[in-house]
């Protein structure tokens, strides 16, 4: 099988790679991709939203599967396109893929089918936003677009002020653009959180192992939140029990509701789970691999991933057996100094082998140009560093060893990758 994935970023990079260990994989394009993806993919120039152009090139090549890795291209109804012009794509259709695209349709859906939520108003006028917070008058309090915003559409506010600009922020200034036409005001949860990507089919669902992402750009978690700092699987907060709550009350209602609604998924569906005190709550869903989770998570990965691909298109995935190496994984991110916001671009990256491979641990590329034969820095976040382990603390150490090899100019990371669920490994000894 010829395989198109859509994407360039470190998860794109990592589905690349466990595409290219199935015996069954012939040719592997990326589209647009990046310089470390290009040494295990023939990378080619398309922007994941232009239809025609990604259609063209699937008929032109060959292509017999197209798998869409972000959200954008699925939102806008990429998967319907190609499928309605004989393209088989991997990857929720439009109407699907609005669980993610529009936060108050997710909201709607869960308080429906009785799915454990954090409590939430929406709201199109920014002043009716503010009135209702200061009635309320419960801080911290989440304001978050109702639309896509690459991960940094949601805002915790402490006080008054912090909430005022918020509303600003996204409904006022549009950072987001139309994201910010409408938003979502929610009540703030506690407890530790856990993602859980899973497969399904629309029918059958199968979680894959758990991670831990590190929102946060500092360390203890500190400062704005981006799209992922960091990640580790499996997530020691993520119990047998706890799985089997969130499979009664949130995975199999989720897929049940998205069928009833007459949405059913197929694709990756991530849950993004609260482990509060009065159980799991989902913060929010994506209709797509995470990033960085799919970089934890696809390397313990042992089922040939193209079978699984398969399963779900053909609705058979109840008849397959899905497993997973019995190791941890740890991935820390390299960024760009001055990420989530503004950063510099084409800085040379320092300690790369050709391959843009460290020993001792997987580099996924983020962010990353090839200049003049270097690689250099051409994204918030650049690289991220992904070790496998017999523990925990191994995969960790691994990982931060090859890492701490890696330099270029204003890199920043984060130093506490792990500590938190190695924390929780030890307390549950
Ligand atoms: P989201 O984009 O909705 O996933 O939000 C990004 C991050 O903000 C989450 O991973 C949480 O860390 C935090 N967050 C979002 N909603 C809430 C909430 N209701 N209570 C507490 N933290 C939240
Ligand atoms: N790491 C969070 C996300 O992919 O949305």
């Amino acid at each position: 099988m010829d395989i198109l994935v859509l994407g360039s970023g470190g998860r794109e990079h990592a589905i690349v790679r466990k595409l290219k260990e199935s015996p069954q994989v012939g040719q592997l394009y990326c589209a647009p991709g990046n310089a470390g993806i290009g040494k295990d993919a023939v990378c080619v120039p398309l922007s994941v939203m232009d239809k025609e152009a990604v259609l063209g090139f699937a008929k032109e090549h060959g292509v017999d599967l197209v798998f869409i890795a972000p959200e954008d291209p699925l939102a806008a109804g990429m998967a319907d396109f190609l499928e309605e012009n004989g393209v088989a794509a991997f990857g929720p259709n439009a109407a699907a893929a609005v669980i993610e695209s529009s936060k108050a349709f997710s909201k709607e859906l869960m308080k429906k089918y009785g799915i454990p939520t954090a409590g939430y108003e929406i709201f199109d006028d920014p002043n009716e936003a503010m009135d209702y917070i200061e009635g309320e008058g419960r801080y911290p309090v989440a304001v978050k677009a109702d639309g896509l915003a690459v991960g940094k559409g949601a805002i915790i506010a402490e006080n008054a002020e912090e909430a005022r600009n918020a509303l600003q922020t996204l409904m006022v200034d549009k950072a987001f653009g139309h994201s910010g036409d409408r938003v979502v005001v929610e009540e703030f949860l506690t407890g530790p959180e856990v993602t859980v990507l899973s497969f399904t089919d629309g029918e059958t669902i199968c979680p894959m192992v758990s991670s831990m992402d590190h929102k946060r750009v500092g360390d203890g978690d500190m400062g704005p939140n981006t799209g992922g700092m960091g990640t580790v699987s499996p997530n020691p907060f993520y119990t047998e029990e706890v799985a089997e709550i969130c499979m009664q009350q949130i995975f199999l209602p989720t897929v049940r509701a998205m069928k009833a609604e007459g949405r059913p998924f197929r694709g990756c569906l991530y849950f993004g789970l609260m482990l509060t005190p009065e159980g799991p709550k989902v913060i929010e869903y994506n209709c797509r691999f995470g990033d960085p989770e799919t970089q934890v998570v696809l390397p313990r990965l042992e089922t040939d991933l193209v079978d699984i691909l398969l399963a779900v298109r053909s609705g058979t995935l109840k008849d397959l057996e899905i497993r997973w190496k019995d190791q941890r994984s740890a991935c820390v991110i390299l960024a760009s100094g001055g990420y989530p916001g503004s950063y510099a671009k084409g800085k040379v990256i320092a300690g790369l082998d050709e391959n843009g491979q460290v020993s001792g641990a997987t580099v996924y590329h983020a962010g990353t140009a090839e200049q003049a034969g270097q690689f250099v820095t051409n994204g918030g976040r650049v690289l991220g560093v992904t070790a496998l382990g017999d523990s925990l603390e191994q995969a960790l150490q691994r990982a931060y060893k090859a890492a701490e090899g890696i330099h270029f100019e204003g890199m920043i990371y984060r130093r506490d990758v792990g500590k938190r669920a190695l924390e929780a490994e030890r307390s549950t000894v």
